[in-house]
């Protein structure tokens, strides 16, 4: 496994406490160059899958990508880091919903060893059956059913 030598100014931070990630992925050697970096492109897929959940939940139903307004990749990421993605809605409109996702890694699968690694803001739009634009449901239409 590659050991992560020589990183730029790494700032060793913690998981953030009390949240839950919405994904928890290790990455493989086949999503990583031959230098042991995670390609961008891996990370960009999972960092969307993990922003889709939370506003999937609240259009209540299918949403599609239209946006990647930012995208900063703050450190490397290496093959057998533990990765955990979070994710909370920042913005909502009438048929859009924009997410904030944070990317930490747990370093050689230790909690103690943790360096915050990637963070994005994506903008989905909720979906009809025909893919089109769908307005979304009243908030408190997702409280009621739990
Ligand atoms: C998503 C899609 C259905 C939206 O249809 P559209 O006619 O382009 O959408 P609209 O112009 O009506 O805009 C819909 C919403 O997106 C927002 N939006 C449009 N362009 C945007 C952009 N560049 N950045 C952020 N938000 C944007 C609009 O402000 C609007 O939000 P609101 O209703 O909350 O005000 C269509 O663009 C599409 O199918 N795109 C391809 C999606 C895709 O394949 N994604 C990758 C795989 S999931």
């Amino acid at each position: 496994m590659t050991t992560p030598q020589n990183t730029p100014s790494v700032t060793h931070t913690r998981l953030p406490e009390g949240k839950m990630p919405e994904l928890r992925v290790m990455p493989a050697p086949s999503d990583a160059n031959v230098y042991g970096d995670v390609f961008g492109g891996w990370i960009m897929a999972q960092v969307d899958v993990a922003g889709s959940l939370p506003a999937t939940r609240r259009a209540n139903g299918r949403v599609a990508t239209i946006a990647v307004n930012s995208f900063v990749f703050k450190q490397p990421v290496f093959v057998g880091d533990l990765l955990s993605f979070y994710a909370n809605i920042v913005k909502v409109g009438n048929t859009s919903i924009t997410v904030c996702v944070e990317v930490y890694a747990e370093r050689n699968r230790l909690q103690a060893d943790v360096v915050k690694v990637t963070e994005a803001q994506l903008t989905y739009v909720a979906t009809g059956p025909d893919r089109k634009p769908r307005q979304l449901p009243p908030l408190d239409s997702l409280i009621s059913q739990g």
